[in-house]
């Protein structure tokens, strides 16, 4: 995109803008600063402006660094490629030999120069009118200016300079985060719109692992629940925030986990860092067992508790037994982990591990975050899936199976904003220790409790999950299609047993490079994942395939992975077994990970499994899971009723539900109108 027109698309918002004439900002675009002759007119123009000024100012650091994401991923990539200067450049230094870093650092620097120039300017103005101490006065008129004076002439600390310090230290170690403007389209899924609405791109690594974010009986309870019960939940659980919403959400966690009491939180991140705090804090020498590839909030959590915790290898149950052993059976442990690990698709042993526990008089704590809803014959998870068939039989009973591997785990937390496609974090466990939670942890007690709407979303997509199992085996179907043809086109796939696809680049820079140019030059949304979530060297491009991808859009992109990796001549597979291998890619003489969804859990065997979609194709809904929910709602919200009207629902493009239903009853305004 030309420069000019680049910038008509803000004559709206910017007086300057606005009032000058085309011919005007081309001769400015196109014309040397006399003052810095690398820079446009138009560039030293900005920076007297009151928004650009003090913007170019305070991000001259990131301006270096990260130019590339404060331009805008792909025009800053097709620009960089039709320069020849690709991948993009990460540190200090590259962005010297880049034209466009360089530029930008250049445009940071003179606005700092400009702006120092102004604040001596006025004030000695100012000194002059109002005597020396005027510190706002010295600012001028401008409101911009006065609140970035005031700050400057602070005196003690340096905060400001604090705060680019450490940014500074991010962009130095290339861990700085830009998040993408991803705008994913309930009518379109899986396909989002970028910061421009036209731009529609298709996501691949959500966390909305099926959907659930846009299922039609999830979306008819919200809007019958927000009808019924406005939008906030009004208060704290203890004071006003706690409604028959949140009570019978924690039924249905509870009954799910076949456990005697649930518990809901904002997230599972604090579900996580308030129950390991308030655990470790509160049982007398407690000592925690941690893997060592937990996730920050169980970190946080056992840090919190200020608990002495124990690191384990991941997944090393030699490791993990040593490491109890040096501690008497008296002495309260709890050994912290996960069933699927989200970076790398690994699986807990979770019997294996419970075994250990037992042994030596260790509680289990098991984050389910990436495997509920996803994993087990009612999407308990993966301590629900490794007893399949004993909970298939047991069907919705919320009675323990006695000695089965979900029973033994003492405490199980989830999340209600992956694979249910809402938000909130939830504990399962026993009466007496949710109520200890419930009565101790102050991350449960004094927040607002989330609103009833999303906790009957919530509800509405677990009692989805627990009656189809479509969805589960249609998503491990594209998973399983996806691996196969990054395999045969030597794409390097971490191999393992989950539905998490990640894919091997090694190197930082590269990795952000692949991202970008898949979403500038693909449409393909799918994030870089850096250090410190992986170890250096082990970066990755980590995908995740839902139900709603269909087999051509599952081609295509295993074809644009493929160039972007020739583009940028990233290491394939085979070059990684040549170089003995990395982060499981590779590795000689390794036994070829097997996915714990087999051909009997798909329904291959018995010629039961969904079909995988093909463009055009309408997504299933399940008739009878759409209605055990609203049965399930039917006390708090009554019957779904019938309307000639709606015989016309409509929903989510795509996708047809069964029986015609009244979305939701006309809210004050619609009947109004
Ligand atoms: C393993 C794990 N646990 C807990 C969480 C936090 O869950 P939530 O997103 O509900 O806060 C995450 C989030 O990504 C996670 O990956």
């Amino acid at each position: 995109m030309d420069k000019l027109s680049s910038l008509a698309k803000f004559k709206a918002s910017c007086p300057f803008l606005g009032r000058t004439k085309t011919s005007t900002l081309r001769t400015l675009c196109t014309s040397s600063s006399p003052r810095y002759p690398s820079l446009s007119k138009l560039t030293e123009k900005a920076t007297e402006c009151p928004v650009m000024g003090p913007a170019l100012q305070l991000r001259s650091h990131q301006m270096v660094a990260g130019y590339a994401s404060v331009a805008g991923n792909a025009e800053f990539n097709k620009i960089h490629q039709h320069k020849g200067v690709f991948p993009v450049p990460t540190s200090a230094a590259d962005a010297q030999k880049c034209p466009h870093a360089a530029k930008a650092l250049a445009a940071a620097r003179m606005a700092e120069d400009l702006a120092k120039a102004k604040e001596k300017k006025t004030a000695k103005a100012a000194e002059a009118a109002a005597g020396p101490s005027t510190s706002k006065a010295a600012a001028g008129a401008c409101p911009f200016h006065a609140e970035g004076a005031s700050k400057q002439t602070k005196v003690g600390f340096d905060y400001e300079q604090f705060y680019v310090n450490e940014l500074e230290k991010k962009h130095q170690d290339a861990s700085y985060r830009y998040f993408n403007n991803i705008n994913r389209m309930a009518n379109k899924f899986p396909i989002a719109h970028t910061g421009n609405p036209k731009d529609e791109v298709e996501v691949w690594c959500a966390n909305d692992y099926l959907g659930m974010g846009n299922n039609p009986a999830v979306l008819e309870t919200m809007h019958r629940t927000l009808d019924t019960y406005g939008h906030g939940a009004g208060g704290t659980r203890n004071i006003a925030g706690n409604t028959g919403m949140h009570l019978a959400l924690e039924q249905e966690i509870a009954s799910l986990h076949r456990k005697p009491g649930a518990l809901v939180f904002s997230s599972c991140y604090v579900a996580n860092d308030a129950t390991l705090a308030t655990l470790g804090s509160k049982l007398p020498g407690c000592v925690y067992f941690s893997d060592s590839m937990n996730h920050a909030s169980m970190i946080q959590g056992m840090r919190h508790s200020t608990a002495k915790r124990v690191i384990f290898k991941h997944n090393d149950l030699e490791d993990l037994e040593a490491k109890l052993q040096q501690y008497p059976k008296e002495t309260p442990k709890i050994i912290a982990f996960e069933s699927v690990y989200s970076m790398c698709g690994s699986i807990g042993p979770i019997k294996e591990i419970c075994d250990l526990a037992e042994q030596y008089g260790a509680l289990t704590f098991l984050d389910e975050v990436h495997a509920v809803g996803l994993y087990g014959p009612r999407g308990a998870g993966v301590a629900e899936h490794l007893d399949w068939e004993a909970h298939k039989r047991a069907g919705q009973s919320p009675d323990p199976i006695k000695g089965s591997i979900m029973d033994r785990i003492d405490i199980i937390t989830g999340t209600l904003g992956k694979a249910y496609g809402a938000v909130g974090g939830y504990i399962a466990g026993s009466t007496d220790f949710v109520d200890m939670i419930r009565s101790y942890a102050s991350g449960f007690i004094f927040t607002t409790s989330l609103p009833p709407a999303n906790m009957a979303g919530a509800r509405a997509s677990i009692v989805y999950q627990k009656e189809y199992l479509g969805d589960r085996q249609l998503q491990q179907l594209n998973v399983r299609n996806l691996k196969a043809k990054f395999t045969a086109l030597d794409i390097p796939v971490v191999p393992g047993p989950s539905h998490i696809v990640p894919v091997l680049v090694g190197d930082a820079a590269l990795a952000r490079a692949a991202s970008d140019t898949l979403l500038s030059e693909h449409g393909v949304y799918v994030q870089a994942i850096n250090y410190p979530t992986v170890a250096r060297g082990e970066e990755r491009l980590r995908f995740t395939v839902t139900p709603g991808h269909n087999v051509e859009q599952i081609a295509r992109l295993a074809t644009a992975v493929d160039k972007v990796f020739t583009q940028l001549d990233i290491p394939r597979a085979s070059e990684w077994a040549a170089r003995g291998g990395r982060a499981g890619v590779g590795i000689a003489g390794a036994q070829p990970v097997e996915p714990i969804w087999t051909d009997e859990h798909l329904g291959i065997t018995d010629g039961t499994a969904p079909r995988q979609l093909h463009a055009g194709d309408a997504r299933h809904v399940d008739p009878r899971a759409v209605r055990v929910v609203r049965e399930r709602f039917e006390d708090l919200l009554g019957p779904v009723v019938e309307t000639p009207a709606s015989t016309k629902v409509v929903v989510p493009h795509g996708m047809t539900i069964p029986t015609p239903p009244a979305m939701h009853a006309p809210t004050p305004i619609e009947a109004a109108a």
